[in-house]
């Protein structure tokens, strides 16, 4: 898999964990469970995590009706889950990255999640190389 050298961050984490309060997760006044938002960012920043995984709250990431979404992002792997319904499932997530600060890398997710996780797309795709390097569109190709 070739990899851009050209942009570059120094903010590297060892993934990235998306939780989505958008219009239906979340939304209690919508018969949605709870999304522990305040508690989460809290448990976050007293554990010391941002720096190691990135804790982001996302608006819609698209997958509504499985309810309470969140993607975890671990290197170039997706791992969606859905319908988590209480605080313990969020303080699993807290955990998972604790243990990945404390490993100095990524360890599996805790099997308590395993029972939400969801395909997102329609099959998996695989690629050799996430970009066509034979497409000919760059505008700086043609500069
Ligand atoms: S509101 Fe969470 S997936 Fe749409």
């Amino acid at each position: 898999m070739s990899r851009n050298t050209e942009v570059a961050t120094t903010r590297k984490t060892f993934a990235q964990v998306l939780v989505c309060v958008g219009c239906c997760c979340g939304r209690t006044d919508k018969g949605h469970p709870e999304v522990p938002v305040d508690w989460l960012k809290q448990e976050w920043r007293r554990r010391l995590l941002p720096k190691k995984v990135h804790l982001t709250i996302s608006g819609c990431l698209g997958p509504c009706d499985a309810t309470n979404v969140v993607l975890v992002m671990m290197g170039d792997r997706p791992v969606w889950l859905g319908g988590l319904e209480h605080r313990e499932h969020y303080a699993a997530l807290a955990d998972w990255a604790s243990a990945c600060d404390q490993a100095g890398g990524l360890v599996p997710l805790p099997a308590s999640l395993a029972r939400f996780r969801m395909e997102r797309f329609h099959e998996r795709q695989y690629y050799e190389n996430d970009f066509d390097e034979d497409s000919c569109c760059s505008n700086e190709d043609a500069a």
